[in-house]
């Protein structure tokens, strides 16, 4: 039993920040009104992850560094559907990746923003389910 649980740990482990937002980078200035594709990057992992989906969520952060999703809620949904990582070529990002289209609506307010992409998927033999939170902080000008 506790052989499984340590097993399972390190699953957690080797699968923790298994995707990340590649585009918009950190810190970036971003123009309300403008828009841009959100890259999201998943680096080679198991063939054993089967993909459930993902979301592009964004809001305004009342902090500096940005209050968490536990507290503060994803924020608004830009997009939620299936997630289905594409080769990218040449294969300069490190990883499979999908690009969301989104627009920052012209009146948000100015200063940070976060983006967070929450996705789930299930691993290995026995489907363990699986959930991370990958986010970038910008600044909306
Ligand atoms: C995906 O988005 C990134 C970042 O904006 C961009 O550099 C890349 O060309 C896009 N790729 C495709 C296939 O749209
Ligand atoms: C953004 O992700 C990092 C790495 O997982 C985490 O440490 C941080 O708390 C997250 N920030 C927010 C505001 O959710």
């Amino acid at each position: 039993m506790k052989i499984f649980f340590t097993v399972l740990a390190l699953a957690a482990c080797a699968f923790a920040q298994n995707i990340e937002i590649a585009f918009p980078t950190e810190g970036m200035d971003i123009e309300a009104g403008s828009t841009i594709n959100v890259q999201v990057v998943e680096h080679s992992g198991s063939s054993s992850l089967a993909n459930m989906g993902f979301a592009v969520t964004f809001q305004h952060c009342e902090e500096d560094p940005c209050e968490n999703f536990e507290v503060a809620g994803l924020g608004g949904i830009f997009f939620v559907g299936p997630f289905n990582p594409q080769d990218s070529s040449p294969p300069q990002i490190g990883g499979v990746f999908q690009n969301v289209s989104v627009t920052i609506d012209s009146e948000t307010e100015k200063g940070l923003a976060i983006f967070n992409v929450p996705r789930a998927a299930l691993i290995g033999a026995n489907a363990e389910f699986f959930t991370e939170v990958a986010n970038v902080t910008v600044n909306i000008v």
